[in-house]
This record gives C-alpha cells, sequence and structure tokens, in this order.
C-alpha cells in the first residue's frame, strides 16, 4: 500500500489518484484524520472503484509499505521526528523541493544543511529507504487524470530496493518516463530545478516539466 503523508494537497493528492486509477492501494495522510478522510472521499469522486482512504499521518504510514512525503519542507523535521522508528525498513519517497517566493524574484530554493531535503530525511529516518522523485512534476497535471503529461521523473537513492520501487511505480502514470538519477546526494540538483520550473510557468503560463535527452 502507498501512503501520502499531507496527501490533502495538490501533490499527494494529484500522485495519489494517479497511482490509485492504476490499480494501486493507496492512503491520504493528513495531520487531521478527518480532513484525510474528506480528500479521499473527494478523489473517489474522480475515480469510481479505486481503492482510496484517509488516516492520520501516523496510521497512513503504519498501513503501508512506500511513504511518501508530500508536505512542505517545513513541515519535513516535526513530522518525520514525531514518526520516528515507525518508517524503519520502509521505503521513504521524497517529493520536496524546499523553496519560498520573494517578492521580485519569484521562487527561490532554499538552502538546506544536509544538502537536500532527501538527504535530510534520511538522517532523520536512519532505519528507512529513502528515495527522492517526482520533485518536478506537477500538481495541476497530476490532478486531472486525463491529461497525458510529458516528462521525466529521476529518481535519486542510496537503497537499490528503494530506487527500483519507483523506478516500477513512475511509468503507471502514463508516459511518465524514470530516469535513474544516482545517489541521494543528487537530489539536490533535481529539488533546484522546481523553483526554475514555477518561474518559467509564471512567465509563459504553462505548467513546465523536464526530459532528459540522450537516455
Ligand atoms: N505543488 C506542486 O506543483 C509541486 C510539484 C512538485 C513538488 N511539490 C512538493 O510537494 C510537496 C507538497 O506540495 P503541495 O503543493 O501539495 O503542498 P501544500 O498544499 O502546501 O501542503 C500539502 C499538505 O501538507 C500538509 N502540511 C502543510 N503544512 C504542514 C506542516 N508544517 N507540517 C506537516 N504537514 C503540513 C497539509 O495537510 P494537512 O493539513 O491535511 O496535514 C497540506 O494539505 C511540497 O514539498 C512541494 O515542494 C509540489
Amino acid at each position: 500500500m502507498l501512503a501520502f503523508l499531507g496527501g490533502t494537497g495538490p501533490e499527494g493528492r494529484g500522485l495519489a489518484i494517479r497511482l490509485a486509477l492504476a490499480g494501486e492501494e493507496v492512503v491520504i495522510g493528513s495531520r487531521d484524520a478527518a480532513r484525510a478522510s474528506t480528500a479521499a472521499e473527494e478523489l473517489l469522486l474522480l475515480a469510481p472503484g479505486a481503492r482510496i482512504t484517509g488516516a492520520a499521518n501516523a496510521d497512513a504510514a503504519a498501513q503501508a509499505d512506500t511513504i511518501f512525503l508530500t508536505f512542505p519542507y517545513e513541515g519535513q523535521r516535526p513530522t518525520l521526528e514525531t514518526l520516528g522508528e515507525a518508517l524503519d525498513g520502509k521505503i521513504v519517497v521524497n517529493v520536496i523541493a524546499p523553496m519560498e517566493f520573494q517578492r521580485g524574484r519569484g521562487a527561490i530554493a532554499l538552502p538546506v544543511d544536509a544538502g537536500s531535503a532527501a538527504e535530510e530525511s534520511q538522517l532523520l529516518l536512519p532505519g528507512a529507504l529513502v528515495a527522492a522523485a517526482f520533485q518536478n512534476a506537477s500538481a495541476e497535471e497530476l490532478q486531472e487524470p486525463g491529461l497525458i503529461m510529458e516528462g521525466d521523473v529521476v529518481i535519486c537513492s542510496d537503497h537499490k530496493a528503494a530506487k527500483d520501487r519507483v523506478m516500477e511505480l513512475t511509468p503507471k502514470i502514463p508516459n511518465l518516463r524514470p530516469v535513474d538519477g544516482g545517489a541521494l546526494a543528487n537530489a539536490k540538483y533535481v529539488e533546484q530545478i522546481t523553483p526554475l520550473l514555477v518561474n518559467i510557468n509564471r512567465i509563459y503560463k504553462i505548467h513546465a516539466g523536464i526530459k532528459i535527452v540522450g537516455v
């Protein structure tokens, strides 16, 4: 089962519905169990018959073998410190791109002492198998299940089992291609593309993605 912590937001909802439509069983997580249930019911309206439930973040994480982190960067340390050993041995997919908006500059990447949100999450969860992925996938496009997306998902991890799992899940979203991005230390480069894409989106009024050529 796949859990989406902070899955009440657009990115978690989008990934959850796409993967639920592909046959995966998903649980939406939230700091508030009722909010999670409401989000699950709303997604079921778009995907009748899919296996989608809602639960508090800790319960969602306990049910799943693969846990997506789909909340803002500021929530990472408090959330993961609370969950702690509950994630030991599980695959954790970090979707977080730390960024903020500055007046006159647009989106900018936030510095992270560990190098990236993904590396920080591995330090906070030494017993988990962390992979970084989907940081460049547009929530708006993910939330439109009828839309064929275009782009690559760069997957970085120091754990083969985690990388293999995300490489296998990614093409369940039609036309998204997984690209092996090597070690988790490379996640910083992927995370920092996201504010660039956000700024390009504003200029061109689009939902930009990335594509690696030559692979
Ligand atoms: N939006 C995009 O297009 C996009 C694209 C690629 C990557 N991402 C990344 O995906 C993540 C989620 O993006 P989003 O746009 O869905 O974010 P969001 O709407 O700001 O937040 C998602 C959910 O996270 C929970 N949350 C908010 N603040 C929190 C905190 N301090 N601690 C714990 N949980 C908190 C909330 O759920 P509850 O209140 O129900 O707990 C919220 O509904 C972000 O890290 C972002 O960088 C987003």
